[in-house]
């Protein structure tokens, strides 16, 4: 018997039925058939089984996990142990989809054994399939030394929320001439150092187009229209769940935040009317114990009186 199932489909052991997994494979053969790809955030367990049990083809443990989970101001303070912990969360949860993790800001900017002794916990310890670097050019040897240690990695160009207080605030990139002809340098460098796909952040549509067609990796976008080989969008973002006006590309599917507050408010007022819980709510004493405490009490009640 081998431990290596080569080919052929998974089986889920929650449905039994057999699974058919995404892989960076079957990621390139999408952009191929050109046949859109869909990726969604997702922070812990039953976020991870619904978006994975819906069908969505790649889950992304995002740093956005800072704002959307942890209530930071921006990326920039979230840490690897906090990114680890949520990322083995989703593990828990992911059966089908392909599973990449945010690298932190600072897990990767030090020096290359850091870089990649980080890297490497995500799969370790996290259950990552693929890590994701934000920045271009700059990190083509950086992403090579990672696949070299058998990890693939999705690159991020474009608005790189990580680099907030280079950029100024997160302002749409590549509009002037020289800011395009960047871009392309980027997503090329990554294209040929091996990223398996290449998230394309708040950028001109046109740009993303361009590189779409350039590269053979396949591009995920955000706020990067609808030339990319797939689309990308924060879990919190699709369910009003950010306390935050969404930014001009989001578009909520769903309003989580009303649905929430408005089970809580029933809870509320349920309690304090005395509505929950009801007798069908409730345990109850068996039968024959019931009759032998009311034999007792009744016992009790007339040596008192
Ligand atoms: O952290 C994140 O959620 C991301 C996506 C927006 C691509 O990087």
């Amino acid at each position: 018997m081998s431990i290596t199932p080569i080919g052929g489909p998974l089986d889920d052991s929650r449905s039994g039925k057999p699974i058919q997994k995404v892989t960076i494979t079957s990621l390139r053969e999408r952009k191929l058939r050109r046949e859109p790809i869909t990726c969604l955030t997702a922070y812990d367990y039953p976020t991870a089984r619904l978006v994975d049990e819906a069908g969505i083809e790649m889950i992304l443990v995002g740093d956005s996990l800072a704002q959307a989970i942890l209530g930071y101001e921006n990326t920039l303070s979230v840490t690897m142990d906090e990114m680890l912990h949520h990322t083995k969360a989703v593990r828990r949860g992911v059966k089908r989809a392909l599973l990449l993790a945010d690298m932190p800001y600072g897990s990767y900017h030090l020096d290359p054994q850091t870089a990649l002794a980080n890297a490497t916990r995500f799969v370790k310890e996290g259950g990552a399939e693929v890590v994701k670097i934000e920045g271009g050019e700059k990190r083509a040897d950086l992403i090579r030394r990672i696949i070299d240690a058998e990890i693939p990695v999705c690159g991020h160009i474009g608005l790189t929320p990580q680099s907030v207080n280079v950029m100024g605030g997160y302002k749409v990139q590549g509009k002037t001439l020289s800011d395009v002809e960047q871009l392309m340098r980027d997503a090329v460098a990554l294209d040929r150092a091996g990223a398996c796909c290449l998230v394309l952040e708040g950028i001109p549509r046109e740009v993303a187009a361009m590189i779409t067609a350039e590269v053979n990796t396949p591009t995920i976008g955000i706020g990067a229209g609808p030339e990319c080989d797939g689309q990308v969008l924060v879990f919190h973002d699709l369910l009003n769940l950010t306390f935050t006006q969404p930014a001009k590309f989001v578009r909520r599917y769903g309003n989580a935040a009303a649905v929430i507050s408005e089970a809580v408010q029933a809870f509320k007022t349920d309690v304090k009317s005395l509505q929950y819980p009801s007798d069908d709510e409730s345990y109850h004493l068996p039968k024959d114990t019931r009759a032998s405490l009311e034999m007792v009490l009744a016992r009790k009640q007339s040596m008192r009186g």
